[in-house]
């Protein structure tokens, strides 16, 4: 089928996402243009794909699901018959029923899933597992679904008999309440309000950055990473908690999986 676009549609406080996505990309022949719902937007963009655009949705995994967010976003993106792959990073817990919460709802927007695949990443909570991953072996598994879904569409002439199968139940598990809310440490914070200004859900007050809404925070943990002072943490007993929990919980050299 002759495609003319690719478009690059994620979610990615802490950057793993971005890389799979972009990985991904790579290997496809196609001009790309991202829309990166990372960085707070008020108002939701209204996107409509054509069915010579080929779609990546890519999501980091929240507590077994698709973030909450994203699922805000995609309420305002539309294809018509658009293929699409879709790409999920975990922190080496588990996807659960991530990939078909995503599959299921973006299908129903108008969007025919031609390719999924689940990455293992490093934990944007506890960095300490699956440290640095994507590192340079799952980059190669990255590369090889993009060059997959390069062949893909390059050779079939319609996809309406491509039926991809992902793991994951219905009732989807159910979502998660964040209880992790970054703060600044009074005396390392300059009030710079890089934090304020790269928030998802505007959270932070650009003019009280040491303030976090505990009611718009999602525990992405991007303020923490972007934080040049190390003035953002998490409360360190509520964290030590749940990294011996996670720790137990997580595999760190859990691999791959691709769908198509
Ligand atoms: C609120 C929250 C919930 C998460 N839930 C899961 C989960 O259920 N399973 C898992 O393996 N990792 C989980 N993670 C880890 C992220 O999925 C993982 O680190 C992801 O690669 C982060 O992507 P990003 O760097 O693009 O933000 C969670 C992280 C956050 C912040």
């Amino acid at each position: 089928m002759k495609m003319n676009e690719l478009k690059l549609v994620y979610f990615s406080p802490t950057g793993a996402t971005r890389k799979a996505v972009m990985e991904t990309a790579r290997s496809i022949d196609l001009k790309s243009v991202s829309f990166d719902f990372s960085v707070y937007k008020e108002k939701k963009p209204t996107l409509k794909f054509t069915r010579n655009d080929l779609a990546i949705f890519g999501i980091p995994v929240y507590y077994g699901r698709v973030p909450a967010l994203f699922m805000e976003y995609l309420q305002n993106i539309s294809g018509d018959n658009t293929p699409a792959a879709l790409v999920a990073t975990y922190g080496c817990r588990e996807y659960e029923d991530a990939l078909l919460e995503l599959k299921t709802e973006v299908e129903s927007r108008g969007f025919k899933v031609i390719g999924a695949a689940a990455f293992p990443a490093e934990h944007s909570i506890v960095p300490s597992i699956g440290s640095r991953r994507p590192n340079k072996t799952d980059l190669k598994a990255i590369a090889e679904f993009g060059v997959e879904l390069n062949r893909r569409i390059r050779k079939e002439e319609s996809f309406d008999h491509i039926d991809i199968k992902v793991p994951g139940n219905t009732p989807y598990k159910k979502y998660g309440k964040n209880s992790l809310f970054p703060k600044a440490e009074s005396s390392m914070c300059t009030l710079c309000g890089a934090c304020a200004k790269v928030c998802p859900t505007g959270a932070i007050p650009l003019k009280e950055p040491k303030k976090t809404d505990t009611k718009k925070c999602i525990g992405c943990m991007k303020c923490v990473r972007v934080c040049k002072q190390n003035a953002r943490s998490v409360n360190s007993l509520k964290m030590k908690m749940l990294e011996g929990k996670l720790k137990k919980a997580c595999q760190s050299d859990k691999k791959a999986e691709i769908f198509l």
